[in-house]
This record gives C-alpha cells, sequence and structure tokens, in this order.
C-alpha cells in the first residue's frame, strides 16, 4: 500500500490537483475555527453595526456580533512586539508548587503600567490573600518595563501567567501606535501644518502616553475572553483589579460568593465589585448586600457580560474620551437599555490608594508613594469573609456620577486609535476568515 501511495504522489496529475486539495482543506480548516468559536461572520452584513441583536442574559454565553464592513488592521510588528506576543503563549509559571486550580475558582486579572512602587505594594498584599494558591493570576502588562516584569517573575503563591500589550505606544518609538514623523501635534491644524491626524472634540491631537491606558484595557479585556488557551471555554466569572488597589485578606472568598449570590440576589446586577463605585468609601457597615452602579475597582462579570460589552465595540472605540471606566459609564452601559446594577458587600475588600494619575509619578525625585507604606487597618473581619448569604439587597438608585449623554473628556479623537482599538476586538474572530 504504502509503495501504491508513493508512485501515486509522484503522478503529475495529482501534482496538478494539489493545490486545489489545498484550498479545500485550509477552507474546511478555517470553517471548522469559525463553528467552533461561534463566530457569526457575514461579509454582506449592512453599513449598519447592530447586526444582530442580542438576546438577553439568560445563561447562555451569546455569540460574537462584528461588523462585517470593519477591515480590521493591526500595526506592522516590530521584534520587541513580537518577542513579547511569544511570551504570551507560554504556560502559567508556578505549576510545581501549584499544580491543580480549583474547581470553583475565579481567575484573576492584575493589569499594570509602570509604577513599580504600586505594583510590590499590590502583590504584597495579594500573597495574604486566603486562598489565592487556588486561582490563576494573569498579570497584564501595558507593553514592557523590565522592573515590573522582575516583580511579577518573583510572586510565589500562585499560578502566574504574564501578558504583554504588544502595541502599546511606547513600543513604537517612531510609528503608530508611538508617533510618526508627520504627525499633528496639540492644536495643530492639519491644512495648515500638513500634517497627519484628527484632532479630538476639544481640538487636541493624540497624545501616544494618553491613548495608551485605555487601548491597554481593550486589547486585555479582548485577549483574556477570547484569545488565552488558559481561558478557552471559560463562562464563569473573571476578577479584574490594577496596579494601585490594595486587596484585602478577605477578597478573594468575598468575590467568590458575591458571584454565587448575584444571580439570586439582584438579577439586574451584571457584575460585583470588592468595593463601593465611590473610591473614597469603605463602606456602609450594614447588615446587607449593596446593589448600585459599576465600579472601577475589583470588579467581577461572566462572559455573557463581556459579549454583551464586546458588542458594543464600535460605542468603546469611538467615544471622545481616553479613560476606559468613563467610556463604559457613558456609553457602553447606557447602550444596554436597562440600568447596569453591580453587587458587593457592605464593606470594602479592596481600595485604590495611587495618589498620583498614571501619567506622572515615574520621577524618582518625586514617587506618589513612599515605598511600600499604605496605611490600610487591616481588622479582624477583613480576614475572614465578611458577607452573609441570608442578606437582603439594598439598591441604591440614580446615583451620580458620569452616565449616558456625558460628551468625554478627549484625548481619542485620532481615526487611528478607533481603528486600532475595533481592529482589538476583532483580532481573535475575524481577522483568521477575512485573511483567507
Ligand atoms: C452571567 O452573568 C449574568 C449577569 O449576572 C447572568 O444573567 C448570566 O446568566 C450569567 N451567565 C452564565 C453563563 O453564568
Ligand atoms: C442570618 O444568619 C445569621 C447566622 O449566619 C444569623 O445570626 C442572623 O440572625 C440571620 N439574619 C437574618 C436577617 O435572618
Amino acid at each position: 500500500m504504502a509503495f501504491y501511495k508513493r508512485t501515486r504522489m509522484k503522478d503529475a496529475g495529482f501534482r496538478r490537483v494539489l493545490p486545489l486539495v489545498l484550498v479545500v482543506l485550509s477552507a474546511v480548516i478555517v470553517l471548522i475555527f469559525l463553528l467552533r468559536n461561534r463566530t457569526i461572520y457575514d461579509a454582506t452584513f449592512s453599513s449598519n453595526y447592530e447586526v444582530r441583536d442580542i438576546p438577553a442574559l439568560d445563561g447562555g454565553v451569546d455569540p460574537v456580533v462584528m461588523d462585517g464592513n470593519f477591515k480590521p488592521k493591526l500595526p506592522k510588528k516590530n521584534e520587541l512586539s513580537i518577542s513579547l506576543e511569544q511570551r504570551n503563549r507560554q504556560p502559567p509559571r508556578n505549576t510545581d508548587l501549584f499544580p491543580n486550580l480549583a474547581k470553583d475558582h475565579i481567575k484573576i486579572v492584575l493589569y499594570v503600567h509602570n509604577r513599580p512602587q504600586y505594583l510590590q505594594v499590590v502583590v504584597e498584599s495579594l500573597s495574604n490573600v486566603e486562598g489565592i494558591g487556588e486561582t490563576l493570576l494573569i498579570v497584564s502588562h501595558d507593553g514592557y518595563f523590565a522592573e515590573m516584569d522582575k516583580i511579577v517573575q518573583s510572586i510565589r503563591f500562585c499560578q502566574v501567567k504574564q501578558i504583554f500589550a504588544p502595541y502599546s505606544p511606547h513600543l513604537f518609538p517612531d510609528s503608530f501606535p508611538g508617533v510618526s514623523p508627520g504627525d499633528c501635534h496639540d492644536k495643530d491644524d492639519p491644512v495648515e501644518k500638513k500634517c497627519k491626524g484628527h484632532a479630538d472634540q476639544y481640538g487636541n491631537h493624540r497624545s501616544p502616553k494618553i491613548v495608551s491606558l485605555k487601548h491597554h484595557w481593550w486589547w486585555m479585556m479582548n485577549t483574556v475572553w477570547d484569545g488565552l488557551e488558559e481561558t478557552k471555554g471559560l463562562s464563569g466569572h473573571i476578577l479584574f483589579i490594577e496596579e494601585d488597589h490594595f486587596i484585602y485578606p478577605n477578597a478573594y472568598r468575598n468575590i467568590q460568593l458575591l458571584a454565587v449570590l448575584k444571580p439570586q440576589k439582584c438579577a439586574e446586577c451584571y457584575a460585583a465589585n470588592l468595593a463601593p463605585s465611590d473610591v473614597n468609601s469603605k463602606g456602609e457597615g450594614w447588615q446587607s448586600l449593596i446593589a448600585e452602579k459599576m465600579g472601577n475597582i475589583g470588579y467581577t462579570f461572566n462572559k455573557t457580560v463581556w459579549r454583551k460589552i464586546h458588542a458594543k465595540a464600535k460605542e468603546f472605540c469611538s467615544f471622545d474620551d481616553y479613560n476606559w471606566d468613563i467610556t463604559m459609564w457613558a456609553t457602553v452601559y447606557p447602550s444596554f437599555g436597562t440600568p447596569v446594577y453591580t453587587l458587593r458587600g457592605p464593606r470594602r475588600s479592596a481600595a485604590h490608594f495611587g495618589k498620583c494619575g498614571l501619567h506622572q509619578g515615574q520621577g524618582k525625585s518625586n514617587p506618589c508613594i513612599d515605598s511600600g507604606k499604605v496605611g490600610f487597618d487591616i481588622e479582624a473581619i477583613d480576614r475572614i469573609p465578611n458577607i452573609k448569604p441570608n442578606w437582603t439587597v439594598h439598591v441604591f438608585e440614580k446615583q451620580s456620577g458620569y452616565q449616558a449623554g456625558f460628551k468625554g473628556w478627549g484625548g481619542w479623537g485620532d481615526e487611528r486609535d478607533r481603528d486600532l482599538c475595533l481592529s482589538f476586538a476583532y483580532m481573535f474572530h475575524n481577522m483568521e476568515a477575512s485573511s483567507v
């Protein structure tokens, strides 16, 4: 038989049909891929973005919704971004110490930029979290900073996976998403100055440092939900924390409880939070759960909710505000049509300690915190799960803050940023299909 096959392979006739066979084969592979990912991609979609009605939250994970007319395009990679992408594919570390993840674990994503003195505090706080060894910690880096990398590599208290945003502006010193030659600056008039760029609603041109954060958040969300081996098939919750969130010892057990209680106690809740949406509040100290507007400290939601957010990629990516959270409050959540609540306990299990903004405080002469000395009084009640399943839910309605109608703080007017953002939304979906 083997001999027969080999002679057949030499057959010139076969060689002529080989390209056709390969084309059919690759088409079949692509088809299998699309079906497996439940991706809806139809080149005949109208220019109207809302291509499908999104079914209500009903327990199943919604299909991916995309705009068939948008042609995703990622910047040309450089050596550094290629090497970072290779690291993104490496399996988690510490599997020798923690070979198994608990059945009911909630994965934690810690997203970081470049404030090592802050990260050190967060990592130290995480090392004291009850149950942390049961889960996987994914650290998402906004590009590459050696000191940040080193801190994360020193973690030994749970499985850790690092991912690095390969299109972070600072990785591209002389091309987009960094600054390209010929780009407009500040309030330049593109016609007069013959420069490239679209100003925001306040007349300002893009600043790579400022757009970095929103790009990273969106890249990270798309990657952790749709682009990692480690989260493939996951429909449950992921907890998101940031490089300036101090995490209390009971945070993990509390968020596990809240994730279980959410469907029973609060049908309108999309998420659960470790802290009040008012970042300065320690909580009310009541004997009840609280439902309120989504906060940005220690939030968790599941893949159904992610699909709803992802379906609003166009809204997210075209809103003229460089803050991801204000973008969510002012456009994405309001577009869901019903109020978006989150469930939390009456006492915070995470706290924001950042005194300085992301774009300042890097100078050694002016650190925003004195390294490691963050004054949080951890009481006995913060060391044990302190949420009771028999509590009722107190709902805060009509809270103030950013909401539909807010026009945004600007900083996100350049079409190139909007297109890159939308490309991130599609990079794990139809990019494969469109490259056939
Ligand atoms: C995800 O969370 C939403 C909101 O709490 C809920 O309605 C939905 O049933 C959940 N989906 C899954 C797959 O658990
Ligand atoms: C809730 O359960 C605790 C015991 O865990 C009990 O002491 C308390 O009285 C209960 N509260 C209500 C409102 O039922």
